[in-house]
């Protein structure tokens, strides 16, 4: 399988990319982003990109891919609608047009998060963007797309968010961890669970095209 992972910098993205250098069944990792990932490894090739809503440029090096594990994303704390729209939605769609159109075979796999409102009229600015988001790939011609909605995620393995406001928070609680994970089963995950999760979806599919923790 030939993976192209946008995000791998991020939290999630970190995770994901660790699993996607372990699975046997991943022969390559393309990683696009705005800054290198650090990591070398004969499976991964690293494009650096700065204009996220125009990837005309790149489109022969984004064709040949079976998945796209999509895992670039802000917290919308202190951000106007407008703002955290532009990233979440805009940016998310330019890449995922590019690729619908060069990749008709592809699984797109798109992070967005729990509480996502589908209907995009909810209060929750967060949960309307990332709805409105999740509902246009939906309509994208890919072979499938999957919506990934984790709650908590414990960062594991020296991950670390790049989302300061996610850092303090996973600092706070990482020592909570195992509690939570006892308490609240269905909310909690990990970066490697993730990681795993995303690859197995893109390798076999799965029954309904939203997922929960
Ligand atoms: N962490 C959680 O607990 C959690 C839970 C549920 C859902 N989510 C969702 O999962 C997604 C990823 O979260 P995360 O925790 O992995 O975030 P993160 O650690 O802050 O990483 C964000 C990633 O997005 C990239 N990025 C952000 N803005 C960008 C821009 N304007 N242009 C290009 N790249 C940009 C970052 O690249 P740089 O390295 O260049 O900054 C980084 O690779 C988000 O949508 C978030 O809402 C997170």
């Amino acid at each position: 399988m030939n993976v192209l992972l946008i995000g791998a910098t991020g939290m999630i993205g970190q995770g994901v990319l660790r699993e996607s250098l372990l699975d046997p069944d991943v022969q390559n990792v393309l990683s696009i982003g705005r800054s290198l990932t650090g990591q070398r490894h004969p499976k991964l090739r690293e494009l650096v990109h700065t204009d996220f809503f125009d990837f005309s440029a790149l489109e022969p090096e984004m064709k040949g891919f079976d998945a796209c594990f999509f895992c670039l994303g802000v917290s919308s704390a202190g951000m106007s609608e407008e703002r955290y729209q532009r990233v979440t939605y805009d940016i998310t769609m330019a890449v995922a047009r590019t690729l619908a159109k060069l990749n008709p075979d592809m699984t797109f796999i798109y992070v967005s998060g729990m509480g996502t409102d589908s209907t995009e009229r909810g209060r929750v600015m967060w949960a309307r963007v990332k709805g409105k988001t999740e509902n246009a790939l939906m309509k994208l011609p890919f072979k499938a797309r999957y919506m990934f909605r984790p709650g908590f995620i414990q960062p594991l393995r020296g991950i670390r968010s790049k989302t300061r406001l996610y850092r303090a928070f996973y600092t706070i609680t990482g020592p909570l961890y195992p509690l939570i994970r006892v308490l609240f089963p269905r909310y909690v995950t990990t970066t490697e669970d993730l990681g795993r999760a995303m690859i197995k979806v893109a390798k076999q599919g799965a029954r309904k095209s939203v997922l929960e923790n």
